[in-house]
């Protein structure tokens, strides 16, 4: 199921990616499996995982630059370090020019140059992953599929290795475009080829969620899940999708079940901010439904939530990326912080984030506000903040399905709001 076989510089050279800047053949096959365990979203066992493969990587050729671009690169999409929280990272992105980007949170400066980078290399998976994710988490999803949609033809000439994560890519930007049909075709595609691919069974749920296949999206990632859990960098994500699911299908209590039995136990073993999103949005959607329908008591709400602070906590007040600040608000809210949930807001304002992306000041500071009053039962008030900003909040990034929060914030404020004019709103935003 792993590939074993690395590229040397000549088979590099074959497949139109003539590796520069190192003598290196041990870096250069490195990378590839580094590059590899990325794109498929697995640590190989045989490789010691992705971070122990970075890790020998850098000391096969310190100075190999896009090894070095690699690994900082995956550093710094880690959502918790940049240049203006950590100074160090200056002295490591020097001379790298999409890092320096990325490293000052200007994530779309830095999607450009990924695409300048597949101008000239357009198999290159490292630069079109990474441009894929600065669009996704920047709500730029018509970039999103154009970065996908202007290189897929050149992965289908004969020899390109992990040519085929590029159907699950495609098959993601189909759908969250709205071209639901190709976009399962593609995904398909891509299990046909590689039933282990995450991204691919990822992309097909979301197809299947945005259809309201619930029913065939449970069953299918229940009878793949010992296919998809070896892509075990996603499986937390693609938990959190099979719990939706659930949740979308009103059974509240199997998605309860996988919040305690898969997200939580990936979450405490990762304590990554990309675990806290997933476990904290769960659990969020959960807050938000009406208290006799949730299986969830508030104190065990209180506790779990509690849980997911303590590690989250360290993460406050960086303001790397608004996708990141939201799921902190629900962490703090949710957990009873609530002089610490006013302080995300307040710090945010500030922040070299704010700074240089004016355009989101208002609108996160809005939904951050919106949640903070929601939390204190002004619903009114709530409901017409989100009113406000709604046709803005998919500039706060991540995929529709994740964006749904939003809705379901809406749709639980407006219901409980005194103002009757919002009572109707609630069946407008059903995902
Ligand atoms: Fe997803």
């Amino acid at each position: 199921m792993y590939r074993s076989n690395w590229l040397s510089f000549e088979e590099w050279k074959d497949q139109g990616m003539p590796i520069l800047g190192t003598t290196s053949t041990e870096a250069v096959k490195l990378y590839d499996a580094a590059l590899t365990q990325y794109v498929g979203w697995y640590d190989d066992p045989v490789m010691g995982g992705i971070a122990h493969t970075m890790a020998k990587l850098e000391q096969a050729d310190p100075n190999f630059i896009l090894g070095k671009a690699f690994t900082l690169s995956m550093k710094l999409f880690g959502f918790s370090e940049n240049y203006f929280y950590n100074q160090d990272l200056k002295m490591e992105v020097d001379g790298l020019k999409p890092a320096i980007q990325m490293s000052q949170s200007n994530w779309l400066g830095a999607a450009s140059i990924w695409e300048e980078i597949l101008d000239e290399y357009p198999t290159d998976l490292h630069a079109l992953k990474m441009a894929f994710y600065m669009y996704q988490y920047n709500g730029q999803r018509k970039k999103q599929f154009n970065a996908v949609e202007r290189v897929y033809p050149f992965f289908q000439r004969n020899n390109i290795v992990n040519a085929a994560y590029t159907d699950g890519l495609y098959a993601f930007v189909l759908e969250e475009t709205g071209n639901y049909s190709e976009a399962e075709k593609y995904a398909k595609m891509g299990l046909m080829k590689n039933g282990y691919d995450g991204w691919a069974t990822h992309a097909l749920a979301h197809t299947y969620l945005m259809q309201k296949r619930y029913g065939e999206g449970q069953n299918f990632m229940k009878d793949t899940c010992k296919l998809w859990t070896t892509a075990n960098l996603l499986a937390c994500h693609n938990y959190w999708h099979f719990a939706l699911f659930h949740l979308s299908d009103g059974k509240a209590d199997e998605a309860v079940y996988l919040l305690d039995n898969e997200i939580l136990p990936r979450f405490r073993s990762t304590q990554t901010p990309i675990s806290i999103t997933n476990a904290s949005s769960l659990l969020y959607r959960l807050f938000l439904m009406e208290p006799e329908k949730c299986p969830l008591s508030k104190d065990q709400m209180a506790t779990t939530f509690n849980e997911i602070y303590s590690v989250s906590k360290q993460y406050l007040n960086r303001h790397i990326l608004p996708f990141a600040d939201i799921h902190y608000m629900m962490t703090c809210i949710g957990s009873g912080h609530t002089v610490e949930a006013a302080d995300l807001v307040e710090t945010f304002k500030t922040s070299p984030y704010a700074t240089t992306h004016p355009e989101m000041l208002p609108i996160l500071v809005d939904f951050m506000s919106s949640m903070l009053y929601y939390h204190e039962g002004n619903f009114t008030k709530a409901t017409d903040m989100l009113l406000s900003i709604k046709n803005s909040l998919h500039l706060i990034g991540g995929s529709v399905a994740q964006q749904d929060i939003f809705n379901q914030m809406l749709i639980a404020s407006a219901t409980k709001s005194s103002n009757p004019s919002h009572h109707k709103i609630s069946q407008d935003h059903q995902l």
